[in-house]
């Protein structure tokens, strides 16, 4: 296979992983077993990222609103996210990877906090590449937190309000000090962003992709990362001379 262009690499990668129930569904299994198969591909793809030279992944593991399913199905979820850091936090620290966890960290059953703690504190001298983990996460819960955060420096008087800048509120957000992702990927052919990184996606460019999420590979990881390649970014502005259509 061919390398694929380092100047059309995106810095960061974020991952809406859908699917798992669906793939379950397909094969007569219960849903927890999409569940876990589901995370055996996180292990991959994040091995895969590694390889392919990409700097931040971010993935979505739980939302805020995945609360709302079967109780059983809730607590799967979070035996299985609980596996995932126990067996795979050595490895990942050994090959020094930066774990940083987004989400709302207060709600969550003690031991799972511990555990994300522990998963961030670790590795936090790692100068690798870095792995964020959307965990209880909801897109306008975090500029809720945010907005919250910069009332009340207003409220005791330790900010301006003309000091409330694009820049103050991302430093406000779970991701601060983290580029925006340039590419958001999504799996299992759903077209939406679910509450995932609202503020950071303003630019990204999005790749639906069909398949479910425990059939998501390195082979679909690479066909997104150069689906990418192909796109032209614009911000706002004109495209450079020779990508403008029509030129
Ligand atoms: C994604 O798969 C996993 C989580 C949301 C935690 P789903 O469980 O949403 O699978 P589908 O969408 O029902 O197929
Ligand atoms: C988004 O998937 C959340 C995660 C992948 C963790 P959902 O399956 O919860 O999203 P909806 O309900 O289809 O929008
Ligand atoms: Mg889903």
């Amino acid at each position: 296979m061919q390398g694929l262009d380092p100047t059309k690499l995106p810095r960061h990668v974020a991952i809406i992983m859908d699917g798992n129930g669906r793939w379950a569904r397909a094969r007569g299994l219960p849903r927890t077993a999409g569940h876990k198969a589901g995370v055996e591909r996180v292990r991959d793809v994040v091995r895969a990222a590694r390889e392919f030279g990409l700097e931040y992944v971010t993935l979505y593991a739980f939302s805020s609103e995945n609360w709302s399913r079967p109780k059983e199905e809730v607590s799967d979820l979070m035996r299985l996210l609980k596996l995932f850091i126990r067996r795979d936090l050595d490895e990942l620290h050994s090959e020094n990877v930066r774990i940083r966890v987004i989400g709302c960290r207060e709600t969550v059953q003690s031991d799972i906090r511990a555990l994300l703690d522990e998963a961030e504190e670790r590795t936090r001298r790692n100068t690798g590449p870095n792995l964020q983990i959307a965990f209880n996460y909801g897109a306008r819960d975090e500029i809720v937190r945010a907005a919250q955060k910069i009332a009340k420096e207003v409220a005791e008087g330790r900010l301006s309000p003309d000091a409330v800048t694009e820049e103050r509120i991302e430093a406000a957000l779970d991701t601060a000090g983290i580029p925006d992702p340039d590419l958001v990927i999504r799996t299992s052919g759903e077209q939406r962003l679910s509450n995932f990184l609202l503020w950071q996606a303003a630019y990204a460019e999005l790749v639906f992709v069909p398949c479910l999420w425990p059939d998501f590979d390195r082979a679909q990881l690479r066909a997104a990362l150069e689906e990418y390649g192909r796109r032209d970014r614009r911000f706002g502005a004109v495209s450079p001379p020779g990508l403008a259509v029509g030129s």
